[in-house]
């Protein structure tokens, strides 16, 4: 297991972890059979992709913020907060969205990494969030559960829990 030169954190997007966030990502859109073809262009111009990724922008139809959990060089994840709700993400996606690259899973990462997306939260002036995960994502489940989410049903496959951001 790789040593961490310090705890990770989120942050914005930063061409930092360039060579660690290609690998990680590459293999894991190898491994689910996810496209692979924007990650030539990404590492070609890793600052012009980094720069469009930071800052509040539009994705679901939302503002939205990307954030990436990192330390020192190391890219671990990425999660990502949408400012508010559509009928869509109501049912599935809900306010915020992550994932942990292959090698880091199972360290308690993604756990830490949604507790520090909630105060991420708390700055947006969000109190009270929704996720939501397949209904056959044990881990993901687990994540949102550690972090006080309270389940309000399932829809389509999915799984919707609400959080309280606990104060920072
Ligand atoms: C879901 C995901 C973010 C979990 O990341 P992670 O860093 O491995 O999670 P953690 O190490 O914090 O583990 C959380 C819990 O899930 C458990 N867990 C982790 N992977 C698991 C697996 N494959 N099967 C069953 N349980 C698992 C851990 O043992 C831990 O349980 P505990 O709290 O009872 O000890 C990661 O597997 C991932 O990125 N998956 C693909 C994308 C995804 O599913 N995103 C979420 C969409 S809603």
């Amino acid at each position: 297991m790789t040593r961490l030169s310090e705890p990770p954190h989120l942050v914005w997007p930063t061409a930092a972890v360039r060579t660690s966030y290609l690998a990680g990502e590459r293999a894991d859109c190898l491994a689910e059979g996810r496209p692979t073809d924007w990650l030539g262009p990404a590492g070609d111009d890793f600052d012009a992709f980094v720069a469009q990724r930071r800052g509040v922008q539009i994705r679901w139809d939302v503002p939205a913020t990307i954030f990436w959990y990192v330390s020192g060089e190391h890219y671990l994840g990425t999660l990502v907060v949408r400012h508010r709700l559509t009928p869509e993400l109501a049912t599935a996606g809900g306010h915020i969205g992550y994932h942990i690259v292959t090698p880091w899973r199972r360290q308690g990462h993604a756990t830490r990494m949604l507790a520090a997306g909630l105060a991420e939260c708390l700055a947006l002036g969000l109190e009270r969030v929704l996720l939501t995960c397949a209904s056959d994502n044990e881990a993901s489940r687990r994540v949102i559960q550690a972090n006080g989410g309270v389940p309000d049903g399932q829809a389509h496959g999915e799984e919707r829990f609400w959080i309280t951001v606990p104060p920072s």
